[in-house]
C-alpha cells in the first residue's frame, strides 16, 4: 500500500518535470515570430503588387535580334559601329508575378516589328561607308501565367 503511494508520488513527479520539459521545447518565441510575420506580410505585398499581365519594356539588343551566331559569324568583322545598338522592346519574361511556383509570366500574343539600322562598315581609307538594313523583331502584347512544369507544390 505504502510503495503504491510513493510510486503514484514519483510519477506525478516525473509527469510534471516532463511536461516543463517539452513545453519548454515547444515555447516559441512571440516577439521572433512576430517580426517574421510582419517580414512575410511585406513580401506577399511586393509579390501581389507585380502581377504578371502587361508587358513591360526591355533594353533589347541588336545581337539579340539578329542571333548570336550570325552577329558574330556575320557582323562583328564587318562592321565598325552600329546605330542604335538597343532599343525599347515589350517583354514578358519576369514581368510579373504568378501565383504558382511552377508558373512564368510569359507571352500569350506577340507582334513582329519592322526596324532599321545603320550599320557603319570597316573600311581601310578615311572614308567609312553605311548601309540601312532591317531586321524583325517579336514584340510582346499579352502576358499570361504558364505552366512550365508538372510539379506541383499544393
Ligand atoms: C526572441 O527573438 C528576438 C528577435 O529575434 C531575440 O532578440 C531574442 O533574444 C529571442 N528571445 C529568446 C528567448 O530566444
Ligand atoms: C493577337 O494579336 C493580334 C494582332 O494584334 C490580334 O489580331 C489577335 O486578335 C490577338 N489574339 C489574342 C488572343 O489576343
Ligand atoms: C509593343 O507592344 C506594346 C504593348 O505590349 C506597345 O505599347 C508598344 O507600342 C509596342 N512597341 C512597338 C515598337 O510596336
Amino acid at each position: 500500500m505504502k510503495m503504491t503511494v510513493v510510486a503514484r508520488v514519483l510519477i506525478s513527479v516525473l509527469v510534471v518535470v516532463l511536461t516543463a520539459r517539452v513545453s519548454m521545447c515547444f515555447r516559441r518565441n512571440v516577439t521572433a515570430e512576430k517580426i517574421m510575420e510582419r517580414n512575410f506580410r511585406k513580401t506577399v505585398q511586393l509579390s501581389d503588387k507585380f502581377n504578371c499581365g502587361p508587358p513591360q519594356k526591355r533594353t533589347i539588343y541588336l545581337h539579340e535580334i539578329v542571333g548570336e551566331e550570325v552577329w558574330k559569324t556575320e557582323y562583328m568583322e564587318k562592321i565598325e559601329s552600329v546605330h542604335p545598338y538597343s532599343v525599347v522592346l515589350h517583354r514578358c519574361e519576369n514581368a510579373g508575378c504568378c501565383e504558382k511556383y511552377n508558373e512564368r509570366c510569359k507571352s500569350a500574343n506577340e507582334t513582329e516589328v519592322t526596324l532599321t539600322f545603320m550599320y557603319i562598315r570597316k573600311s581601310s581609307g578615311s572614308t567609312s561607308t553605311y548601309e540601312y538594313r532591317t531586321h524583325q523583331a517579336k514584340n510582346h502584347t499579352l502576358c499570361e501565367c504558364q505552366i512550365i512544369s508538372d510539379k506541383q507544390i499544393k
